[in-house]
């Protein structure tokens, strides 16, 4: 697959939209809203909650068929295409070998086992490194079902404990194949990680599933330095960058880089997530209230500049809209003269709901932007292994309704 030139066509998409995915709405308000058409948010704005719910959640687009609208929410999705099919061959572990493992890590283990024992057939690789592993169920089941020496490297020290507990007891035949290792990939040099022991060499096969941010960067920089036979690796948490900007990693995209902020990395990592009826509703109270607040701020206390409100109970948002604004307006010290009964009439005037609203389709409309700028890092992650000589794919492994981080960069030597 030609992952350069998907590259280039998603950089050159996105350009023409910056001032969408780069800028939460409530961030320089009102100036983020020009960003966006606005036959798009009259056209949005004639539907139902129910018809907004079923193009939020990607399944029903007929209210808004053959229009501008559908077309750049068609283009916004094309490029998934590009992401190859995976289908895993079915284990028949016991289900024993899933104790307590939740039904996400069951699911994402049911396809990534099936693919790192196919790989070990094809690669001949000898042992498994799996970074960030957390309790490394994963290195358990395939030093104990699959007599693959495996070693989980984390940061926490806690992880590692309950882990060496579980593959004692449930694996004491086979212990011997999995081992723990303590240690902070991500301040460690790399030419330092084998100082504990050789783990990386060109026997080894990676595993990086849901690393953090500039630590997927860091373990593909790994691979190609260890020159390993193979990685698996699924980034996760994209905005976790030492600096509030992605950080590209091949030649092609340093050379001509699509600079992606804070705001852009968050919405790349909430992007493609099932969204039901109920989490809708939820979501456009939530937002009310957070728009709403930011109205307030900026029309009746004259608090132009953008001030981060932060986060709050979930419950804050449905007891009523004055008490969740006098509380924050306590909790950052903004003085006022502000009445519960002020602040529900401002909140619930039809002007101010209208804005809400529109505020609200903008977000909609935000949203759909999250995938190509998760794919566009993806691919620059794949370009940067095709650079250095891996063969690669970027496949579907997990069901998205389930884990909505599912592409996986398959890079093997
Ligand atoms: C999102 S979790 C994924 C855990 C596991 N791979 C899984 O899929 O269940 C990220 C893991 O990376 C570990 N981690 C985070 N930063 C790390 C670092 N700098 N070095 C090693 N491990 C790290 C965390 O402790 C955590 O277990």
């Amino acid at each position: 697959m030609d992952y350069k030139s998907t590259l280039h066509e998603i950089k050159d998409f996105l350009d023409s939209y910056e001032g969408i995915w780069n800028k939460e709405i409530i961030y320089n308000y009102p100036q983020t809203l020009d960003a966006y058409d606005h036959q798009h948010l009259d056209l949005l704005d004639r539907l139902t909650h129910d018809q907004l719910w079923k193009i939020d959640a990607r399944f029903d687009f007929s209210p808004i068929k053959d229009t501008p609208l559908l077309s750049l929410i068609e283009k916004t999705m094309s490029f998934n295409q590009i992401i190859s099919p995976y289908h895993p061959t079915k284990l028949d572990l016991p289900l024993l070998a899933f104790t307590r493992i939740k039904d996400k890590k069951h699911h994402e283990l049911d396809n990534l086992i099936p693919l790192i024992v196919e790989q070990k057939k094809h690669l001949n690789f000898q042992s498994v490194v799996d970074i960030g592993g957390g309790v490394g169920h994963l290195s358990r089941i395939l030093g104990g079902y699959f007599n693959t020496p495996s070693a989980c490297i984390d940061i926490n020290q806690e992880f590692l404990r309950q882990g060496e507990i579980n593959s004692k007891r449930l694996h004491p035949q086979n212990a011997h194949n999995i081992s723990f290792y303590n240690f902070d990939i991500k301040k460690t040099p790399t030419q330092d990680f084998n100082n504990i022991k050789n783990l990386f060499n060109q026997n080894t096969f990676m595993v990086g599933l849901h690393s953090c941010g500039q630590l997927s960067s860091k373990l593909l920089q790994a691979a190609v330095y260890y020159q390993v036979k193979g990685i698996i690796n699924f980034g996760c948490c994209y905005f976790k960058y030492d600096q509030p900007q992605y950080e590209q990693l091949s030649k092609a995209a340093k050379s001509n880089p699509l600079l992606i902020n804070e705001q852009g990395l968050t919405l790349a990592t909430r992007a493609h997530t099932y969204i039901s009826k109920q989490d809708y509703y939820n979501k456009y109270q939530v937002k009310s209230y957070r728009f709403g607040l930011h109205l307030l701020l900026y029309e009746m206390l004259g608090k132009k500049a953008f001030i981060t409100m932060g986060d709050c109970p979930i419950r804050d948002y449905f007891n009523g809209f004055s008490a969740y604004a006098l509380k924050k307006l306590k909790e950052h010290q903004i003085t006022h003269r502000l009445t519960h009964q002020k602040i529900d009439d401002y909140f619930h005037s039809v002007s101010i709901q209208k804005q809400i609203k529109r505020m609200f389709l903008c977000n909609l409309i935000r949203w759909f932007f999250g995938r190509p700028l998760e794919l566009y890092i993806l691919v620059d992650r794949a370009v940067f292994m095709q650079e250095n000589s891996y063969h690669t794919t970027l496949s579907h492994y997990f069901d998205d309704k389930i884990s909505p981080r599912n592409v996986g960069l398959l890079g093997t030597a």
